[in-house]
């Protein structure tokens, strides 16, 4: 049986005996090396491939957290706002913990495998004719007025969970890498890895802090703008978020490391997303190639050295944008089931 994460980093968390335990086998994800891209920048680049937990994106190490202090709290519902991950973890993680959940989703603009996982779990599943950032208003006024839980990342225990990723890169590589690059949307993963980087550095378990480089899609960059994106649009449709909610924190963050916020165009994003699944083997979703394209830009601009070591989080799985993998791939051959055209076409 697998320990649970909450069990791994008890110390560090703010569990007690009296808090259930709601867990599905979440953390303990992969740090893979990535030779092709390190070779080509000069870099000692790692992919923290968060798509191998439970769900399939890093929003599970803050549900098990958030699920298991709701459930100590008598909870019965949870809701979130969500761009698709966050659906589908509280989704599964309030199954696990028999509670009701219901999630706000921008209509049409959230993967499919996104949507499946929410309605193979029985959440009640509105989308609504509006941005994540309406979403979140609403949900925010619903927890104000009924009984239901928050489980965005507004919840801090979302926070402390999510924490947990910084602690395994750390405890994998012996030390702190000397940056780390991650995608951002509604800021709340970024602001986690600051905390555990921050407390394993307070501890004494790592030696240092690594720069924090911070990643929004062009078309919904309001940290990099400086100010409110109405009507963000990009094809990174986890990261279309025009008002993060945890913006200012995040911000502190990385200008506190010497790392900083910058933005990544659509294309470069699909490029890199096509780079580390055609090149490297490792499938991510559009969303989380924002740090491959990002760790291409920073090293361009000088802000990465050669020779340090840096990790890219890969924040959620391939799997769950089916049509942007179809539509950014070749297209795949129709023959009839002869053995003529077949060999002709593979010799060829
Ligand atoms: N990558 C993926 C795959 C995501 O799903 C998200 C956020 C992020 C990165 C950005 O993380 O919001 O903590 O800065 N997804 C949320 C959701 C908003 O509803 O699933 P963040």
């Amino acid at each position: 049986m697998s320990t649970s994460l909450i069990e791994r980093y008890r110390a560090h968390l703010p569990v007690t005996d009296a808090t259930p335990i709601v867990s599905i086998g979440e953390g303990g994800t992969p740090l893979v090396e990535l030779p092709k891209l390190s070779e080509r920048l000069g870099l000692e680049i790692y992919a923290k491939f968060e798509g191998m937990n439970p769900t399939g994106s890093f929003k599970d190490r803050g549900m098990t957290l958030a699920l298991s202090k709701a459930a100590e709290d008598g909870a019965e519902a949870v809701i979130c706002a969500s761009t698709g991950n966050t659906s589908a973890s509280a989704a599964a993680y309030a199954t696990r913990a028999g509670m009701r959940c219901v999630v706000l989703i921008p209509d049409g603009k959230i993967a499919l495998g996104k949507l499946a996982q929410a309605l193979a779990h029985g959440a009640r599943v509105i989308a609504i004719d509006g941005s994540f950032d309406d979403a979140l208003r609403i949900v925010r006024e619903l927890v104000d007025r009924t009984p239901i839980a928050l489980v965005n990342s507004l919840n801090p225990f979302r926070l402390e969970g999510q924490k947990t990723g910084a602690f395994e890169v750390c405890d994998v590589l012996g030390d702190a890498p000397d940056a780390l690059c991650i995608p951002v949307g509604n800021a709340g993963n970024v602001s986690a890895y600051f905390m555990g980087f921050s407390e394993y550095l307070e501890a004494g378990t790592s030696s240092r802090m690594p720069r924090l480089y911070g990643f929004q899609a062009a078309g919904s960059a309001p940290l990099v703008d400086g100010h409110t994106i109405e009507k963000p649009e990009t094809i990174a449709t986890a990261i279309r978020i025009g008002n993060p909610a945890r913006g200012q924190q995040a911000l502190d963050a990385m200008n506190s490391t010497g790392g900083r916020v910058a933005a990544v165009t659509d294309e470069d994003i699909l490029a890199a997303y096509a780079l580390v699944a055609s090149t490297e083997g490792v499938f991510c979703e559009p969303s989380s190639a924002a740090s491959i394209a990002g760790v291409i830009a920073a090293r361009e601009r000088g802000d990465l050295k050669e020779g340090e070591r840096v990790v890219c989080v890969l924040t959620g799985h391939g799997l769950k944008d089916p049509d942007t993998a179809i539509a950014e791939s070749p297209d795949m051959l129709h023959l009839p089931a002869e053995y003529g055209p077949i060999e002709k076409a593979i010799i060829a």
